[in-house]
């Protein structure tokens, strides 16, 4: 049969010539053709096909009706808000009617979903979890037809809870100009209620209140409690905790990746910046108890940036957390590694005496980051201040702490007046369109 049908003269060529004449015998030919393939691999061969088209189709509807991230759910969720003026932000528009913005499903957790979106990350919660929200009094602490006064002392108790006793009126008129999402002075029900629940997401409060520092990612637009800030394209300086054989057969390979010597210490000056900056914003201090270098990165311009907001909180809060705490030594009153205070044996809680400083940890990092192959002048005098940061400690015996927190912000100065001096020739280059922030 297979031999018969090679030899047959049935293409394109001989089909043409032979078109009048032989079309009869050529559509035999083809039909027997047909079922000489039919017998042993068509029936195979539509098979396969009809199973590659079910699989196709299931996976299509699968992924119809997966709805990764909940994207649409959340989406449909916070359109019906807004537009029902429960809801506001001036990413809403775009979101709800002019449908430009496309969120990309990142990752997700039970609560919260993080999308891409061009140059931004944007986390929003999970409708079901919203729903839950509704029953818990900080959500409902807004209400329609509330003045502006009653607002305002909301926010005044809000901050107190949250930063503790100070003059917190500059926080509060950056949230009033953030809240006025049309900028029309006015506010409605809607701009009050999505204000009062974005304040509620711990690290959107971070960014808001360090808004002004460049060591952190800038806030972009709002819809509700849907949130866009700046994705880090760099979102680790290093990571010495990789385990795999690979890193222990290396043990210098986190250091592969590192840009040139000079950006680094570019990059220190931020992580230095950071701390000056978190002892001393909205007149409180702020600490960061998971302190580590997976915890900052840097943009494209060599901008270090906070990449993890998580673990950033204010003195009071943290206080407030060591008191709820019951101990037997002092080992049991630590947050997040760093953040410690000693332990009331008398009463088996912890005290409200944040004995940590953030320096400490940070001159490790810098140790580890630009001290190994720095130039020996600098290595030598690098070396007398990482040595000051080291001996730095809250005690009882020598320092009293108001000259620790001297020293410690004199350290801070000083180590940023060094490694400033090494890059201070290159800053015309770099910074050429950037803001010089001097110290
Ligand atoms: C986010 O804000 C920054 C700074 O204001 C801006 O450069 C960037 O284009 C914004 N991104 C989006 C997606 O709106
Ligand atoms: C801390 O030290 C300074 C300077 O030596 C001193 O004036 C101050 O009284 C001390 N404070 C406490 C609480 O001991």
């Amino acid at each position: 049969m297979v031999k018969f049908t090679i030899r047959w003269p049935c293409d394109r060529q001989s089909r043409a010539k032979l078109m009048k004449s032989a079309d009869h015998c050529c559509r035999k030919g083809i039909t027997r053709l047909y079922y000489s393939l039919c017998e042993n691999e068509m029936v195979r061969f539509t098979c396969m096909i009809f199973t590659l088209g079910c699989c196709c189709c299931a996976f299509l509807l699968w992924l119809f009706i997966r709805d990764p991230c909940s994207k649409y759910s959340i989406t449909k969720a916070l359109c019906q808000e807004y537009k029902n003026g429960l809801a506001a932000g001036r990413m809403c528009y775009n979101l709800c009617y002019e449908e430009t913005i496309h969120l990309s499903c990142l990752a997700e957790d039970e609560e919260t979903s993080t999308f891409g979106w061009i140059d931004t990350i944007v986390k929003a919660s999970k409708p079901t979890k919203k729903f839950n929200d509704l029953s818990e009094p900080s959500s409902s602490a807004v209400w329609e037809g509330m003045t502006l006064d009653d607002f305002v002392k909301k926010l005044e108790d809000f901050f107190f809870v949250q930063l503790g006793p100070g003059d917190h009126s500059m926080l509060i008129d950056r949230v009033l100009n953030f809240a006025d999402f049309n900028g029309d002075a006015e506010f409605s029900f809607g701009e009050i209620n999505s204000m009062w629940k974005l304040l509620h997401k711990p690290e959107f409060l971070t960014i808001l209140i360090f808004s002004k520092h460049p060591v952190f990612p800038y806030l972009n637009d709002t819809c509700s409690d849907m949130y866009a800030y700046e994705h880090i394209k760099t979102p680790v300086l290093y990571d010495k905790s990789d385990t795999s054989w690979f890193s222990r057969i290396f043990s210098d390979s986190y250091r592969w990746n590192f840009p040139p010597w000079l950006r680094r210490v570019q990059i220190s000056v931020g992580l230095l910046e950071f701390i000056s900056v978190a002892l001393e914003e909205a007149n409180t201090r702020f600490y960061m108890c998971n302190l580590s270098p997976t915890k900052f990165g840097f943009t494209n311009t060599f901008q270090m940036k906070v990449t993890s907001l998580h673990g950033i909180t204010s003195e009071e809060k943290l206080k407030f957390a060591l008191s709820q705490k019951k101990c037997l030594t002092d080992s049991d009153c630590v947050i997040g590694q760093i953040c410690h205070s000693d332990c009331d044996i008398n009463r088996q809680e912890c005290s409200k005496n944040i004995l940590s400083l953030d320096i400490v940890e940070v001159c490790r990092i810098l140790v580890d980051y630009i001290f190994f192959d720095a130039p020996s002048k600098i290595k030598a005098m690098l070396k007398i201040f990482v040595s000051k940061c080291s001996s730095l400690h809250y005690g009882h015996n020598s320092y009293n702490n108001s000259q620790v927190d001297i020293n410690h912000n004199l350290l801070i100065d000083d180590l940023i007046t060094i490694l400033w001096d090494q890059i201070k020739d290159q800053s015309s280059k770099w910074f050429k369109n950037e803001p010089i922030k001097m110290h």
